[in-house]
């Protein structure tokens, strides 16, 4: 069973990047490749965590056509990665194919991500014409992650519980806005300690800065797993 905590390796160099993971393998199983990291390396990061036996969760929100799509979710896949994303506001077709390779190739899950988080309701007027809620927008998108055979989404904390209500408790919950009970909030708002998300249904917990700005990032970690009584 992977560990549930994936540090975001959100650096901009290669080498930055390999240290972190150097640093950080003996207690992390995952690591979370974003746009920059992946586009500065020209994807060789992916290798590299591979080589050191790690696992991949290939941060790249794809959304095109579904043709496009699923060929793009058929690259992450030959790259053995153990995660990676597509926007659910694609669509069902496209979500359809795109959960079809990756549920055949067994190996690569893949999670969709609903409205992002930097939106807000205002948003949804200027640039869906809905009236509707973010909330609400996303809660019908993970439903329609689901039902099209996705394995999970990208969430907060705060609507993991929620979505596993209406799509069952094998259906993962990915979460960023993880922060420690005494930490800075940095720019995140909407924040959940690791102690309530994992009690929320939280399966894994994107975790960046409060890990890889820390003094000792080894220590962080070893007391949030105290924290959520993981390895007990
Ligand atoms: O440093 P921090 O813990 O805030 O990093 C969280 C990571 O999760 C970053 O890589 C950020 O881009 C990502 N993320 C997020 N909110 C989302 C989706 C992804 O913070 N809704």
């Amino acid at each position: 069973m992977l560990r549930p905590i994936i540090v975001a390796l959100d650096f901009p160099t290669f080498d930055e990047a390999k240290v972190c993971v150097d640093n950080l393998k003996s207690e992390i199983d995952i690591f979370k490749v974003g746009l920059e990291l992946f586009l500065n390396t020209k994807g060789e990061i992916v290798e590299y965590i591979h080589s050191k036996g790690r696992e991949v969760f290939l941060d790249l929100k794809f959304h095109d056509i579904p043709n496009t799509t699923e060929q793009a979710a058929k690259f992450a896949i030959s790259q053995n990665v153990f995660l990676y994303n597509i926007h659910a506001s694609g669509g069902m077709e496209m979500m359809k194919r795109v959960a079809k390779v990756s549920r055949e190739s067994e190996k690569s899950r893949v999670i969709g991500v609903t409205i992002l988080t930097s939106l807000e309701n205002s948003d949804m007027h200027e640039g869906f014409l809905t009236d509707a809620t973010v909330g609400d927008v996303a809660t019908k998108l993970a439903k329609n992650a689901c039902d099209s055979g996705l394995h999970g989404v990208v969430c907060s904390p705060h609507e993991a519980a929620s979505i596993k209500a209406v799509c069952g408790k094998e259906f993962l919950t990915v979460c960023p806005g993880i922060r420690l009970e005494s930490g800075d909030l940095q720019d995140q708002k909407r924040v959940a300690t690791p102690r309530w998300a994992v009690k929320n249904g939280v399966d894994f917990m994107v975790i960046g800065r409060p890990i890889t700005k820390a003094e000792n990032p080894l220590e962080v970690i070893k007391n949030i797993y105290k924290e959520i009584g993981y390895g007990k």
